[in-house]
């Protein structure tokens, strides 16, 4: 190979780490930061700050807790609520009223707190 295919060679392979970088698999399903907007608005009173929450039977999405479950699920107990949580202490979550885009991007959002 001459300098000059060696040189297209690494510019090809940039582009494409670069690409790849910047839109991960799943990337374009929610926007995060629109998310954390959303997110701050309606849920941070129960969910916490940035997903640590403090109050018992609240799902903690710094920690995790049932994001193991897939958008469908989740996206159905948002738009449903749930009116009695598995623990009487906490309090009912009530059905969210946010538009599709706005679930996928607070969804997008509570996924990326899960360090
Ligand atoms: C009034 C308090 C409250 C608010 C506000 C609230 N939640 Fe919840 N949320 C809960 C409780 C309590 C549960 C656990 C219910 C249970 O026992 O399964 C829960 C569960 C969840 C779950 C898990 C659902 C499942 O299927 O297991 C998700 C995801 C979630 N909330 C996201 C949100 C988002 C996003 C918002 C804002 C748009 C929000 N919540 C607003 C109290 C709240």
């Amino acid at each position: 190979m001459d300098f000059k295919s060696i040189k297209i060679f690494v510019f090809v392979l940039t582009v494409a780490f670069v690409t790849v970088l910047t839109f991960p698999i799943g990337y374009a399903a929610g926007d995060k930061a629109a998310g954390k907007t959303v997110y701050d608005t309606n849920c941070g009173a129960c969910h916490g700050v940035d997903g640590n929450a403090m109050i018992p039977g609240v799902p903690n999405f710094m920690k995790g807790e049932t994001l193991d479950k897939s958008d469908a699920d989740l996206t159905k107990s948002l738009k449903e609520g749930i009116m009695k949580p598995q623990n009487p202490a906490a309090p009912p979550m009530p059905p969210v009223g946010l538009s599709d885009g706005d679930i996928g991007n607070v969804l997008a959002y509570i996924r990326s707190l899960n360090k």
